[in-house]
């Protein structure tokens, strides 16, 4: 009797004389990772009947009885009080088995579907969940990091090439770069959004149906609609079941994210040890050492960093899983899940504790003022005060390659060397030349767009704080 009631609602109904090994059920189901997709499936089951009433295949009374069927195992899984089932291989199957175990009409939901455009749907709608819950917390990183700039408006730093010192920046500027950047990764995310928001419900397993579906009534009832309100379906249905590019595309777009985290953190990490001594990460925000009692690491950025690499490899992972696949679906594309699971897992872990661990953060601003008290950081200055005094910028360079030389024989400091050692490098270099070395008046000069001068930063600071906080 069990064995009757098992082969009505199984995918091996009335082909297999005998059940599956323990063992390969075991190895081919998905329940234990999938079944976060329940609630998708449910909204797309429900859609589906209703679709199915309105062109004449479900009675309203079946429709009815199924919808409520599958709302009411709906509100047994988010109690965690439904019943998985491994041996009914995946979430899609373990919720229509029991919905038709309970609803006789349950038997007619899988009509006109097939689990490969039903798969394709869930994790569609599942992502489009996700990718806009990523975007607003990239909004709140990036306002976590103009909050930092703000409140420390005044502090500027060395900015680094290769590591060694170069130009001085506020250290504003230097966060704002990565606020550009993530404004860079929530655009792509948007877009790929677009692609990700399109139904392949109605393409069957691989070849459409016979039966009259109405896919355009399925995209409307679960939001696939444009900005015109016009619904969004795929056109090619052995496309929609065997491409899983929305995933790569949303793989890639976090992988560069999380890679734009990692930068940041090695920034701060940097910042925050003793040899740099910019900033202090809150005791919150960090960890300390089971032997040294004097530690405090910056593990949070650590992490961050090293998590980039789990991102990273689930976007190879999928790009080699889809390599060599013939079309159209094949099992191989079930190991989507956890990379795309896992991907998502960590980068909103990721960005939202960056956000919380940077309003934790303290800028040392006299650690800050002593490594910017450099006058080599201004040579770059004294070549541009030459060349607006009409000297060629390669002589320039020259003179004042010499001139850090000198000083560096002589053990000076570039900005106290005497007029006469000024004149022997080259006869314009008069004491007014030493005015470049004046730190304030340096960063006032830099007034070209997107140069870290003190009017550029407050434009750009005000144009952040409108644009995210409006
Ligand atoms: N669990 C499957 C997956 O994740 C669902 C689709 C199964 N389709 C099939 N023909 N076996 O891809």
């Amino acid at each position: 009797m069990a064995k009757k009631k098992s082969s009505k609602v199984t995918a091996r109904s009335g082909r297999f004389a005998s059940g599956p090994a323990a063992e390969a059920n075991a190895f081919t189901n998905s329940v234990k990772f999938d079944t976060r997709l329940a609630h998708h499936d449910i909204a797309g089951s429900i859609a589906h009947a209703r679709m199915l009433h309105h062109v004449g295949l479900l009675k309203e009374k079946e429709m009815s009885a199924i919808v409520h069927g599958l709302e009411a195992i709906g509100a047994e899984i988010a109690e965690g009080r439904f019943e998985w089932r491994t041996e009914l291989e995946d979430v899609h199957m373990n919720i229509e088995a029991t919905l038709t175990a309970r609803v006789p009409a349950g038997a007619k939901l899988h009509t006109g579907r097939s689990r490969n455009d039903q798969v394709a749907l869930d994790s569609r709608m599942w992502l489009r969940e996700e990718i806009c819950d990523l975007a607003n917390e990239i909004h709140d990183l990036q306002l976590a990091l103009i909050e930092l700039g703000e409140n420390n408006l005044k502090v500027l730093i060395p900015g680094y090439t290769h590591l060694q010192r170069a130009q001085p920046v506020y250290l504003a500027h230097h966060l704002l770069a990565y606020v550009e950047m993530l404004e860079r990764d929530y655009e792509r995310l948007l877009d790929c959004l677009v692609r990700v928001n399109v139904c392949p419900l109605g393409s069957g397993a691989l070849a459409g149906t016979t039966l009259p579906l109405d896919r355009e009534f399925v995209a409307r009832e679960l939001g696939f609609v444009d900005a015109h309100d016009t619904p969004m379906i795929t056109h090619n249905s052995m496309d929609a079941v065997s491409d899983r590019d929305y995933v790569v595309e949303f793989c890639s777009v976090a992988a560069l994210l999380a890679v734009h985290q990692s930068r940041l953190c090695e920034d701060l990490v940097l910042w925050s040890s003793v040899e740099f001594g910019f900033i202090e990460i809150g005791d919150a925000y960090t960890t300390g050492s089971s032997l040294m009692p004097q530690k405090k690491n910056p593990d949070i950025c650590e992490l961050t960093r090293g998590k980039t690499g789990r991102v990273v490899g689930n976007l190879v992972s999928l790009l080699v899983t889809l390599k060599g696949l013939p079309l159209t679906y094949n099992s191989d594309l079930q190991e989507d899940k956890e990379r795309l699971f896992d991907t998502t897992d960590t980068v909103r872990s990721t960005v939202r504790i960056l956000a919380a661990m940077l309003r934790d953060t303290a800028v040392n601003a006299k650690t800050c003022a002593a490594a910017v008290d450099d006058p080599n950081l201004l040579a770059t200055d004294l070549v541009d005060w030459l060349v607006l005094n009409g000297t060629p910028f390669r002589k320039a360079h020259h003179v004042v390659g010499k001139l850090v030389a000198v000083a560096e024989a002589k053990g000076k400091r570039l900005d106290k060397l005497t007029p006469t050692e000024l004149k022997q490098a080259d006869k314009k270099l008069t004491k007014d030349a030493m005015k470049v070395f004046d730190l304030k008046a340096a960063m006032a000069r830099r007034t070209v767009p997107g140069s870290p001068g003190i009017v550029e930063l407050k434009s750009r600071l005000a144009y952040w704080h409108k644009f995210l906080r409006h």
